[in-house]
């Protein structure tokens, strides 16, 4: 990371051990392209987090201050059980960093690369978690604009019949619409681009909606084990996006019925009014479509793995819950 603040000097390790703004960090858990996420000791409480600790050069921009401020309240002001809670936020030594609880799993980036395509059941429950946590937030007026396999974080459920409990994490941390394509100041990319919606590229105001695209593409590649574009190049996966038609999810997973297809063209449509209200509507239609069923427009009330949502046996690597043994994934 930059060389310019001491808690960014340095390797990561020399962190491990030293006391940040009432923490005290124990290891690295991962970084993306503009924060390091630690696991850490809130000393007050004597609790474990997840530490995220910013890029300086967000902490200097005042549109990213702003927004990290506002949206950072604004997603600690949901109680949700599928959003990650955020403990504090603030500033120390000129990095923005954020306490939330620390989600002892695996992410769903990792699982995919580590698993494969994951069965169509288990993704629909992962799926209805999250989508029930991101209308939730659309409800509060927040649009997440990153949704991405690595902000969606899959713990150990409760019981077999809940056997993974998924937490969606980082509203508020995305840069704006072109910014999307900027670099960090050590040349990292900040953020992917398999997931961002047509009129995210384009700057138009987003909503809701922008989400239902992003979280169709990340449910496709649950599925799919690739998003719905893959390009050589950054231009050229923002131009399908854009104008190009996506492929038919049963190209890659032929032990689908073709109704799933419908479904994913209409949650990614380019224009966000033909796209489903809801992310949970957009659920709602695939598990119906997964079923050989008519979507009736309202998602059924029984929890996810109850009878009548199973479709004929997928290969036994797939029909794996998330979950098998005692103990943490990872
Ligand atoms: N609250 C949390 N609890 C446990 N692990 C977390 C938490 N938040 C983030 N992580 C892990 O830290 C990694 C890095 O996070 P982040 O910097 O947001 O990068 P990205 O979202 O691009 O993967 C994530 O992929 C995730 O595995
Ligand atoms: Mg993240």
């Amino acid at each position: 990371m930059a060389r310019d603040t001491s808690l960014f000097s340095g390797r990561p390790s020399e962190l491990v051990g030293r006391q940040v703004a009432g923490y005290r960090i124990e290891r690295e858990i991962g970084r993306g392209g503009m924060a390091v996420v630690y696991r850490a000791l809130d000393l007050r409480l004597e609790r474990t987090v997840a530490l995220k600790l910013l890029a300086p050069e967000l902490a200097r921009n005042d549109t990213f201050r702003l927004r990290f401020t506002h949206e950072s309240r604004a997603a600690a002001a949901i109680d949700h059980p599928h959003i990650v809670p955020v403990y504090e936020a603030g500033e120390t030594d000129g990095v923005l960093y954020i306490a939330m609880r620390y989600v002892d799993g695996s992410d769903l980036r990792h699982l995919l690369d580590r698993r494969g395509p994951l069965a169509p059941s288990t993704t629909l429950r992962i799926a209805a978690q999250v989508a029930s946590a991101l209308d939730a937030a659309h409800e509060h007026g927040l649009v997440h604009r990153d949704v991405k396999p690595g902000n969606i974080l899959v713990a150990r459920g409760t019981d077999s019949d809940h056997p993974e409990h998924t937490y969606l994490t980082d509203f508020g941390l995305t840069k704006k619409s072109l910014s999307l394509t900027g670099f960090t100041s050590v040349g990292q990319f900040v953020g992917t681009l398999d997931y961002v919606a047509p009129e995210q590229i384009s700057g138009r105001p987003v909503d809701g909606r922008c989400d239902v695209y992003g979280f169709a593409c990340v449910v496709f590649e649950t599925l799919a084990a690739r998003p719905p574009f893959r390009r050589d190049d950054d231009m050229a996966l923002l131009w399908a996006h854009q104008y190009d038609q996506p492929p038919p999810l049963t190209e890659f997973r032929p032990d689908l019925p073709a109704a799933v297809d419908t479904v994913f063209d209409r949650a990614l449509a380019k224009s966000p009014d033909d796209r489903h209200d809801s992310c949970l509507a957009f659920v709602a239609a695939l598990r119906a479509a997964v079923a050989g069923r008519e979507d009736t427009g309202h998602p059924p009330t029984v929890v996810a793995g109850a009878a009548g949502e199973e479709r004929p046996q997928p290969p036994p690597r797939w029909a794996e819950p998330v979950f098998r043994t005692p103990g943490p994934a990872r």
